[in-house]
């Protein structure tokens, strides 16, 4: 029998439409998703999504560039992670364990963002008198425009949320979880499944694209379902931000609670920058003094088994004690305990130093036959390779017992060669530890003169510096 015209095959996955059976999908990559369905073309949608005028091309040259048409977030620390403002017809992704404030950065987006346009917040996680409470307690209520301008609609379902924004044509849609919502065209229909949370962000997404609004859509993660949650959402929004807790370590000189903020996808921005926020009585705050918040607060001398580390975060340079640990192995092999520095990273440099320190013929000192465990304070994951000369003098001072001298701030890239590499901005990194107390660095050779700074080649230069010389066991 001849096929009506009206059936296309539709990813069950993403919502993609295609005339014919394909295994794989173009659109997610998802395998077997297609299946026959009624189709929506000529009537609601087109084929491929491409809705404005799909038979035509546009030349390179007729197109406006996107130039200044950013949105400030009125929140200085969100606009560093995303590369200067929300861009417009741009979807970001914020994703976070439940509790650690996805919601509240939402209603202070819909607050501060600078822009004139609607502003709609969609929840499907909380009633309106809930989100009142909480506006209540961030103080909106002060501001009479803020309340008037910030529409909600409390509700999960797609056909519902799709009709009001072609009602109200908002600028800015803030999206309260990707989990709840749900559409009856995603094959399940409970909401909450892979399937309904793609489908229906990618309706959103499009509708964003399509008006020239901003979206932003948060997602939870929980520790297991990583992968199952927001990571599949990830290739299809413009940008990706996670929010991550520090583990309450008391003690720093800085805030005890902190949170921060992370880029790991940005097509409008570098990745490297985090937002440093606190939980307060009244929403999230950015954090006045980065430079010295992960340092820990003692007196006098260093204990043995602990450097202080100058890392660039994005534009900043910010102090993290790094802390090591080294013990004889309680099993057969040597094994890395350390989840804020790559532990690959500091097996690399175990080995570079007992190598380049020729620690392999002394038993009382060699790494090989150790434990290693490696802590940054304040629980900053730590991923500038910068670190590393630092992380190497943090598990010579745990293995030999020798503490560093306290003013001392250290940078430097480490290769298997025994060599220190230049790190960028090291200039910045000296002025910025000076200006906190560390009146001394160690680092790579600069390529100016640098006050202040003891430079080493190699590793064997920098330990001789500030150990003196390898002892005799
Ligand atoms: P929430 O934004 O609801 O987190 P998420 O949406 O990621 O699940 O808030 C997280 C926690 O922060 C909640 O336990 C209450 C607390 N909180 C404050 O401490 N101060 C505040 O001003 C607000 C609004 C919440
Ligand atoms: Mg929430």
């Amino acid at each position: 029998m001849k096929k009506s015209k009206t059936f296309v095959y539709k990813c069950s996955s993403c919502g993609k439409e295609e005339p014919k059976w394909l295994g794989r999908c173009p659109e997610c990559g998802e395998w077997n998703t297609f299946a026959e369905t009624l189709s929506a073309s000529g009537s609601k949608k087109d084929i491929n999504h491409n809705r404005k005028n799909p038979q035509f091309t546009v030349p390179l040259s007729a197109i406006d560039p996107m130039e200044g048409t950013r949105i400030g977030s009125g929140i200085d620390e969100l606009d560093r992670v995303l590369g200067g403002g929300i861009m417009k017809s741009s979807s970001i992704l914020i994703g976070g364990e439940p509790g650690i404030g996805k919601s509240t950065l939402l209603l202070q987006i819909a607050a501060a963002a600078q822009t004139k346009g609607r502003v709609l917040y969609i929840s499907g996680e909380e009633s309106a008198g809930q989100l009142r409470l909480r506006a209540d307690r961030l103080d909106l209520n002060k501001d009479k425009a803020i309340m008037e301008r910030i529409e909600i609609l409390c509700s999960g379902n797609l056909n519902d949320i799709e009709n009001v924004l072609n009602n109200i044509k908002p600028v800015l849609v803030l999206v309260d979880s990707a989990q709840t919502l749900y559409s009856e065209e995603a094959s399940m229909h409970t909401a909450g499944t892979i399937n309904q949370m793609k489908y229906c962000s990618h309706e959103l997404i499009t509708w964003a694209k399509e008006h020239d609004a901003s979206v932003f859509i948060t997602a939870h993660v929980t520790k297991e379902g990583i992968i199952s949650g927001p990571k599949t959402l990830e290739h299809m929004v413009d940008t990706v931000l996670y929010f991550e807790q520090n583990d309450k370590t008391s003690g720093l000189n800085g805030t005890a609670d902190c949170r921060f903020l992370r880029a790991v996808k940005n097509r409008f921005g570098a990745i490297d920058e985090i937002g440093i926020f606190t939980m307060g009585e009244k929403g999230l705050f950015p954090v006045a003094d980065t430079g010295r918040m992960f340092l820990v607060r003692r007196e006098g001398n260093l204990p043995p088994g602990v450097a202080t580390a100058a890392v660039l975060e994005g534009s900043r340079t910010i102090l993290v004690e790094i802390q090591a640990l080294v013990i004889p192995a309680k099993g057969t092999i040597s094994r890395v305990f350390s989840d804020k520095i790559d532990s690959g990273r500091v097996s690399r440099i175990s080995a570079a130093l007992e190598k380049h320190l020729g620690l392999h013929n002394k038993p009382g000192l060699r790494f090989s036959d150790q434990d290693l465990y490696v802590n940054a304070a304040g629980g900053i994951r730590i991923t500038e390779v910068g670190v590393e000369l630092a992380l190497a003098c943090a598990l010579y001072s745990a293995r030999t017992g020798i503490a560093l001298p306290a003013n001392t701030a250290i940078a430097g890239e480490l290769s298997l060669t025994g060599e220190i590499r230049p790190v960028r901005r090291l200039s910045g990194r000296v002025k910025t530890a000076a200006s906190l107390g560390f009146g001394s660095f160690l680092g790579p050779l600069p390529d100016q003169p640098e006050p202040g700074l003891q430079a080493a080649k190699d590793i064997k230069t920098a330990i001789g510096l500030i150990y003196g010389a390898v002892p005799n066991t």
